[in-house]
């Protein structure tokens, strides 16, 4: 039988679980690094063109003061429409400079994962240190749970998962509405190139931002609503559900995660 851990090592685990919910997920080198000093050296840098789109506009800049965000908006709209496809939309993605999340610390813009003809898709909140550190979403704690979820539910293979924003907002905090509305273009896009049958919005800053509402989540989950894009061109069903990191804090929500889920295997089309 294997040893008890001692008390130190106890202490040990709990400290570092409690430094990973604060949103500390790496041990970095024992020189600082001073990630902001890298944002501003790529801010001078002349605007890569993503590689679907042959002549971009003028890139708005990073640290972008309130009026700036409606340009950036407009240039997330020009670069997401002229992807035809998930991988010039993830190029598009990685090559826009005109969210502020860029400049605030992420390693690397975070798009995707799963299945690019799903039923489903998931849109979570945004990435965390483990989807900035391997450039996925939903691949830490909260990702493992959420697999285990969709497998308990039939869903493996049948998931495309992206976020409302593509980079780490800077200690795992909430994306803010003006990040979300600088994504959303491209998470428009990713809906339009999927064509899932249905939407699961995770957690209340997803289920908020895509339904244009300030309902809070307890309210919101397990029921339907229809998802519109900006331009009332698409619709799809949509049911806003409790974020997998949330659940980790809160076992005892799963039962309704679970209902959501069940009320979602029902409504998918085989
Ligand atoms: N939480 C999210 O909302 N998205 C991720 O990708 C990971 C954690």
């Amino acid at each position: 039988m294997a040893a008890a851990p001692s008390e130190d090592a106890c202490a040990m685990i709990s400290l570092l679980g409690f430094w990973a919910d604060a949103g500390v997920g790496y041990a970095y080198g024992e020189a600082p690094v001073d990630r902001m000093a890298e944002g501003r050296a790529k801010l001078r840098a002349p605007a890569k063109a993503p590689k679907a789109a042959p002549a971009p506009p003028p890139q708005p800049r990073a640290g972008a003061p309130a009026q700036n965000i409606a340009f950036a908006i407009e240039t997330a709209k020009d670069f997401a429409a002229a992807a035809t496809n998930l991988e010039e939309l993830q190029a598009a993605i990685a090559g826009f400079e005109g969210c502020p999340l860029r400049y605030s610390g992420a390693r690397q813009a975070v798009f995707a994962r799963g299945e690019p003809n799903a039923p489903v898709m998931v849109i979570g909140e945004g990435p965390g240190g483990e989807e900035d550190e391997q450039g996925a979403p939903f691949v830490g704690r909260a990702g493992k749970l959420l697999d285990k979820m969709l497998a308990a539910a039939g869903l493996t293979n049948r998931v495309f998962i992206t976020n409302t924003v593509f980079w780490r907002p800077p200690g795992n905090r909430t994306p803010t509405p003006e990040e979300q509305a600088v994504c959303m273009p491209f998470v428009e896009r990713a809906v339009e190139l999927v064509k899932p049958q249905l939407l699961i919005l995770a957690g209340g800053a997803s289920a908020k931002a895509m339904l244009r509402t300030n309902e809070g989540i307890l309210s919101l989950r397990g029921r339907w609503s229809v998802w519109t894009s900006a331009d009332g061109g698409l619709t799809v069903p949509a049911l806003p559900t409790l974020h997998p990191a949330f659940l980790l804090r809160q076992p005892q929500a799963k039962k309704k995660a679970w209902q959501d889920l069940m009320s979602l295997a029902v409504k998918l089309e085989p």
